[in-house]
Order: C-alpha cells, then structure tokens, then sequence
C-alpha cells in the first residue's frame, strides 16, 4: 500500500452553458472535479483550501471511513464547515474498498457542480474477477442549475415547496444536443469495434433519478456502490443520486454513431414529468455521418419502474458474502415526505401541497442539524445538541403507506428535532425502511455514511415479516439503496465502525426536508475498536 495525495483547491470558475455565463463552485477549477485514484488500503490524504466565498466539506461517498469518522465530512455531523480562506485535510484509508465511489460537496446544494469520481483499484497484483477491458470509463450523471447553487437551497427551503427540475441533466457535466447552446457541449465517447469497456456509472445529481441507456449495446454490471456483482446483462438501468454501476459494454454492433441517454425517473405518484433527455454520443472509430444515421434508444417512461425491479431482482454479490444471520438491533422505519402547517404570515413562504410547508421525516421525526458538529458534540460530551431517542417505532403514522388520500389536511406534523439512534459496537443491524407518505409516496435512495449493507430484501407495498423473504447467501452489498415507491427494503450490517455516521436519502431536497437521522456507533473495547482523538486542525463552527 502507498499514501496518495492531492490537493483541492474549492474556487470559484467561469464556465459558459446553456447559453449563459457564470461562475461556479468547482474543485481545480474542473467540472466534474479531478478524479481521486487509489488502490484497495491505500491512505489517502487530500488537502482542501477553500477560496470560495462559502463554507465547504467534502465527502468521501462510499468510503467506508474505518476508525476515521473525523474525516468523513457531512456538514455539522462529522465535522464544521471550512470557513472562505481556510484549509482542511482529510486522511483516510481505503480499507477493504476497490471500485467506484464517488467525493463531493456536503454542505448546503454545493454538491451540484463539487462533485467527481473515486477509483479504487484492487491491491497491486490482484486481478479484476473479469476479462480485462480494453479500456475503463467514467460517466457522471449530473444536474446544471442556472441559478447559484446556495440561493437555490434558500429560494426553495424558504418558499415551502418542491424544487423545479434542473435546467440540464448532464453527462460529464455536458448537456448535449437537446439544450440550447450545447451541441459542441456533449459528452462524446469514441470506441474501437470489437471491444469489451468498463463504464463507472455514477449518479451525481442532486434531485433526480436517472435511467441511463446506450441505443443498441446492452450493458453488463460487474459492481454496484464499490462491490463486485454476478454479472447481469440490462438494456438499461435507473441510478438514484449517490448510486454507482459498473457495466461492461461490447461494442458488437455495426460501425455507428450511437446515443448515450440520459432521462428522469420520477415515482411521485400524481406528479407528471416532462421528459428532457440528455445525449452523449457513443460512437465507433471509423464513423462518417455516411456509414448511417445516428441510432438513439427511446428512454423507459418517467415512472417505469420495470428497469428497477429487472435490476434489483438479478442483483447479486459475487461469491459468498458474509451476511449476518443473527440480529441483535432490528429498527423499523418509516421513511417519507409530508405537509407541516405553514405558520409564516407570507403567502410565499407556503408554496407545499394545500398551502402547507414541504418536510420529510423518518419515523416521523424530521431531522434538524445541530450548530456544531454532532461528532464533536459527541464525543466532548457536550449537551444541548442532540438527544438520543430516535423512537424505535414510527410515532403517529397517519397513514401507513399507499391509502394516502391527496386531500389530507395540511396540518399533518412531524416532530422536528436532532434525534440520534445508539448502536452497541459489534452489534448485528438488520433495519426495514419502509416508505409512507401523507402526500405521496417517493423512491427514496437511501444512503448510510460509514457502512456498506447488504440489502437481504426488497419489495411493493407493506413489509410483513410473514410475506418477506431474505435472501441471506448473496445479496449485494451497497451503501445507497432505493427503497421503491410505497414499498420497502431490508438491510443487513454488522456496526464495527465508531462513530457519528448519517443516514439519509440522497436527494438533497429531501434531505434538506430532514429525511435522515444520525446513528451512533459506540466504541468498542480496546484500540483497533476506539474512535481516534479528533484531528487538531479540525474546522471550528
Ligand atoms: Cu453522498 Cu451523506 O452523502
């Protein structure tokens, strides 16, 4: 193992799309930001200076973080935002980690533009458990906003409402040809026939699910979310934000010009989407607009949810994989959006459904960031910040799942409040979330910082421990799984990592709405099993 460093400078950049000029949020002045390369247990150190007028962290999304919960980077969990003019430097290793992960902003809606790729090789000599590609690829989902990223945050937490969809989807931070202004800013892949390439496809949006298809070229997934799969061939796949895919593609085809389609999933049942399809160009080396016309895939409609199921049905690890059978901490929860009363006086400020303020809650409980860093909080023992009683069963479900009339009344409240779960170190987690909502019900990507899970269930409507059945032999092992519209998933893991550790669905929105909690993993006996001392040149808030 080797130590791998780099240096992120957080600055403002002037980038001209969609017609527009402006400056934005980027890392070394790239959009996406550089990629971070490692091998398996590598440490990795990163010096982030920020010279943005904001306050900054970054995360290291899938970094599992051993015994290194100080550097994880979540905003007022983990650890103070770095103040405009200030420097900070993340050390982590990547233990038991290889594949696809993904870095990038947590703090405020800055995860729009800071954002890029992680990859983790296996350990020098150690083969991929596949044929060798001819060549590897990264393909980053994003999102482009016109407006700056932190009024947007404001704009849409202090109106009540939803946000409205972002002006582009990207590919590589490019729109392609179906924006205005973008037909020399698209994303353009050149292959050789007669290949076999690895794509890292990554979800880093801030809102939107996405389906992602190549016309013509099926794709083969190898890895989810940094862990080898069997593989599973697909003519296409939905990622939700914070979700990757590894597939392999064989260009078999004849020498063309092929699309690469990027498009929404929306599962809000009631909510129609207005499908915008975002295109990058997969074409073959040899290609004259001659040979024949550009061959492009229709996308599945915006709330198929046929690609998802296909996907999570065939899903399974490579090998077998140490699930735990016995369980020593089982939660439900209940995970969903609601309507609070709206208490301003200014109509603008009630934009949700029925005049109603948009929240989010998980067991009812709509979570609230502390001043500081709850780590901190934590671990100094200092009180006032969070409590520790995240109920363990959902408090006042109105309406438990798909019955939700649409005509609710719009006084339907959670609790607001920093509630934190306590796990023993060592202990065996199993938690269903399972998806409600007073309004609607939302695939929710549900991402846990700290851990990767095996997802030992998944399926429609209530979970009832009579009709699930768990597949406790291969499941896959991720860290962000989308618990489907009005229906539930059950994960598995094993709570061997000390520390403050956020759990939240990864559409920023929601998590913005308090979609999320914070699980504490205690200390274990002895040092291989303690939470190191925090850094000394921590942030301070
Ligand atoms: Cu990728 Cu807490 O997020």
């Amino acid at each position: 193992t080797s130590t791998k460093f780099y240096d992120f400078k957080v600055q403002m950049t002037r980038v001209t799309k969609l017609c527009n000029t402006k400056d934005i949020v980027t890392v070394n002045g790239m959009y996406p930001g550089p990629v971070l390369y490692a091998r398996e247990d590598d440490r990795v150190t990163v010096k982030v200076t920020n010279d943005s007028p904001y306050n900054i962290t970054i995360h290291w999304h899938g970094v599992r973080q051993k015994l290194s919960c100080w550097y994880d980077g979540p905003s007022y969990i983990t650890q103070c935002p770095i103040q405009p003019g200030n420097t900070f430097t993340y050390k982590f290793t990547m233990v038991e980690q290889k594949g696809t992960l993904l870095w990038h902003a947590h703090s405020s809606w800055l995860r729009g533009t800071v954002y890029g790729a992680i990859v983790a090789y296996p350990k020098t000599g150690v083969p991929y458990p596949l044929k060798p590609p001819y060549e590897e690829h990264i393909i980053l989902l994003g999102e482009y906003w016109l407006k700056d990223l932190v009024q947007l945050e404001h704009d849409v937490l202090s109106s009540g409402g939803s946000p409205p969809p972002a002006d582009a989807f990207t590919i590589n931070g490019h729109p392609g040809p179906n924006y205005n202004c973008s037909t020399n800013d698209t994303y353009t892949l050149e292959v050789l026939p007669g290949k076999t390439y690895l794509l890292r496809i990554i979800n880093a949006a801030l809102n939107m699910e996405q389906f992602f298809a190549i016309a013509k070229h099926n794709l083969t997934i190898v890895e989810a979310d940094g862990a080898y799969t069997k593989p599973l061939t697909v003519s296409q796949i939905m990622l939700g934000p914070g979700q990757t895919i590894n597939a392999l593609v064989t260009t078999d085809q004849q020498i063309g010009k092929y699309s690469m389609s990027v498009g929404p999933y929306m599962s809000a049942r009631n909510v129609t989407f207005q499908k915008i399809v975002s295109i990058g160009y997969f074409q073959y080396s040899g290609y004259t607009s001659n040979n024949f016309p550009l061959s492009s895939t229709p996308l599945p409609s915006f709330n198929d949810t046929l690609v998802i199921k296909t996907v999570m049905d065939g899903l399974r690890s490579l090998g077998a994989v140490n699930v735990p059978r016995e369980i020593d901490t089982n939660l439900f929860i209940t995970i969903g959006i609601n309507v609070q009363k709206c208490t301003s006086k200014y109509p603008s400020h009630c934009k949700g459904i029925n005049g109603g303020v948009m929240a989010a809650s998980m067991n009812n409980v709509s979570f609230r960031e502390p001043n500081i860093s709850l780590l901190e909080a934590y671990y100094m023992k200092i009180n006032g910040q969070f409590t520790e009683d995240f109920p363990d069963f959902p408090l006042q479900v109105y309406d438990f799942v798909n019955q939700a009339p649409n005509d609710i009344p719009n006084d339907t409240q959670s609790i607001i409040g920093t509630r934190t779960k306590v796990i023993e170190y060592g202990s065996r987690v199993q938690i269903i979330l399972q998806d409600t909502g007073t309004v609607t019900t939302e695939n929710h990507p549900i991402h846990l910082h700290g851990h990767s899970f095996y997802v030992v269930g998944y399926g429609a409507g209530d979970y009832t421990p009579q009709a699930a059945s768990f597949n406790l032999v291969d499941p896959p092992y991720l860290n962000t799984i989308g618990v489907p519209a009005g229906g539930w998933a059950a994960i598995r893991f094993v709570a061997d990592n000390p520390g403050v550790w956020y759990m939240h669905c990864h559409m920023e929105v929601h998590m913005s709405w308090g979609l999320s909690v914070v699980l504490i993993v205690k200390n274990g006996q002895g040092q291989q099993e303690t939470l190191p001392r925090p850094p000394t040149d921590r942030p301070r808030c």
